[in-house]
C-alpha cells in the first residue's frame, strides 16, 4: 500500500511525496452517544486511507483519486463543498485557511481500502490523513487534538453531516490492540487493552446504505437537543444529555413529546451501558459485553430508530449462535456493518451460513471484514508502518 501511494503519486506528480496513512474505526459500544457529550469506545482499524502530497507553488490544490482516477485543481482562494471526494479534503483546507494557516499550493493523491459507504469512516480517515499531511507539509504546529476538531468541522461543513467527534478522534488517536475510552464532554480519554481471548471483530457490511442516513442523523442530533432544552426548563447547568437521568427525561420530556423521550432515554441509558462495558473489558468478562452489544442493537433499532431491515437481519441471524459473543450495527446507522465477537475458529463457518441466508433473503451479497485494532494517523515511510 505504501509503495502503492508512492508510485501513484510519482507517476502523477513526477516528486517525491510525504505519505501519511489514517484508519477506519470500529466502535465496541456507545453509539450515537459522542455528540451527546457521553463516552464511546473505538478503535482504530487495518483499513486505512494513504495521502501523498508535496508542496507547489501556483496556489492550487491539485488533487487525484486513484480510487476513482479522478483528478481536479481548485485554486485556494475560492474553494466550496463539492458532490465529491474532494469535499473532505476542501473541507480541511478551508477550516485551515479560517484558523490562519499559511498553506500555499500542493499536490494530493489519495488511495485506501475502506470500503466507502459501510460505517467504518473513510471520510473522516480522509479528513484526518489530509489535515495530518498539510500539518507536516506546511509545518503548521497543530496538536494531535486541534486536527480532530478541524477534520470534525470539515466533516461538519463541508460533508454535511453533523457529526460527533469519535470518528476522528479514533483514527487521529487509535493504538495497536487498544480500544479508546474517551469522554466526549471533556476529551479525556484512556487506552484500554482489548484482550479478546480467542475471538476477533468481524464485520459484515450490508451493502445498503439508505438515503436519509445523513438527514435521520441531523435529525437525531436535534432531537435529543430539544430534549435537553427541556429538561433546563426545570434543572440549571444541564447543557447535554450527559448526567440526566431518567426520571428528569420522565418529568421533563415525557408528558412533551413520546419521541423525543424514547430517543434521550436510549442516549441515557446506552452511555451507562457504556460504562458498565468497561467494567466487563477489564474484568476480562467478553462475554457479558457481547451481551450488552445485543442490547444496544435492540434499543438503536426500537428506541432509537436508527437500524434497518438489513441490519436486523444480520444481528438477528447470529443471536444466539454459541460462536457469537455480541453483536449489532455500528455507526451513524440506516446500513453499512455490523461489529460481531467471533470465535476465531467458527469464523469461516458463520461467514458462509450467514453470506448464503443474507443472499437468499435479501437478495443482496454480504461482504465480511475480519479487522484487527491498528495504529491512528501516522506519517510514514516503507519501514515505520510494519514496526509501530
Ligand atoms: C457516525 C458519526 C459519529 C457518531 C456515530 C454514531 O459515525 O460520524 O460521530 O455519532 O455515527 O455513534
Amino acid at each position: 500500500m505504501i509503495n502503492k501511494i508512492t508510485d501513484i503519486f510519482r507517476q502523477k506528480f513526477f516528486v517525491e511525496p510525504l505519505v501519511v496513512r489514517a484508519p477506519g474505526r470500529v466502535n465496541i459500544i456507545g453509539e450515537h452517544t459522542d455528540y451527546n457529550e457521553g463516552f464511546v469506545l473505538p478503535a482504530a482499524i487495518d483499513k486505512s486511507i494513504f495521502v501523498a502530497v508535496s508542496k507547489i507553488n501556483d496556489g492550487q490544490a491539485h488533487l487525484y483519486s486513484a480510487d476513482f482516477d479522478e483528478s481536479f485543481h481548485f485554486p485556494l482562494l475560492y474553494i466550496e463543498p463539492t458532490k465529491k471526494w474532494t469535499t473532505y479534503i476542501l473541507g480541511v483546507v478551508d477550516q485551515l485557511l479560517k484558523r490562519g494557516c499559511h498553506i500555499e499550493g500542493f499536490n494530493l493523491a489519495v488511495y485506501g481500502d475502506i470500503p466507502i459507504g459501510a460505517g467504518l469512516s473513510s471520510s473522516a480517515a480522509l479528513e484526518c490523513a489530509t489535515v495530518f499531511a498539510l500539518n507536516e507539509l506546511f509545518s503548521l504546529g497543530l496538536e494531535k487534538i486541534e486536527m480532530v476538531r478541524i477534520a470534525q468541522k470539515a466533516e461538519n461543513t463541508y460533508g454535511g453531516v453533523m457529526c460527533g467527534i469519535m470518528d476522528q478522534f479514533a483514527s487521529m488517536f487509535g493504538k495497536r490492540n487498544h480500544v479508546i475510552k474517551l469522554d466526549c464532554r471533556s476529551l479525556q480519554y484512556e487506552y484500554k487493552p482489548l484482550k479478546l481471548e480467542g475471538y476477533k471483530i468481524v464485520l459484515f457490511d450490508t451493502n445498503v446504505k439508505h438515503k436519509l442516513a445523513s438527514t435521520e442523523y441531523n435529525t437525531r442530533r436535534e432531537q435529543c437537543e430539544q430534549g435537553v432544552k427541556w429538561i433546563q426548563e426545570r434543572y440549571e447547568g444541564i447543557t447535554s444529555l450527559r448526567g440526566v437521568t431518567i426520571e428528569m427525561l420522565q418529568q421533563c420530556v415525557a408528558p412533551q413529546d413520546d419521541i423525543i423521550y424514547k430517543r434521550c432515554k436510549y442516549v441515557v441509558e446506552e452511555t451507562q451501558r457504556l460504562l458498565a462495558g468497561c467494567e466487563d473489558l477489564e474484568r476480562g468478562d467478553i462475554q457479558s459485553l457481547g451481551r450488552k452489544m445485543f442490547q444496544t442493537h435492540e434499543d438503536l433499532a426500537s428506541e432509537y430508530e436508527v437500524s434497518c431491515r438489513e441490519l436486523d437481519f444480520l444481528v438477528s441471524a447470529v443471536r444466539g449462535n454459541p460462536a457469537v459473543l455480541g453483536a449489532r450495527m455500528m455507526g451513524g446507522g440506516f446500513g453499512g456493518c455490523t461489529i460481531n465477537l467471533v470465535k476465531e475458529s467458527a469464523i469461516e463457518e458463520l461467514t458462509q451460513l450467514i453470506y448464503d441466508s443474507y443472499k437468499m433473503k435479501m437478495k443482496l451479497e454480504m461482504t465480511p471484514y475480519v479487522v484487527e485494532v491498528e495504529q491512528g494517523t501516522q506519517r510514514i515511510n516503507s519501514n515505520v508502518y510494519a514496526n509501530v
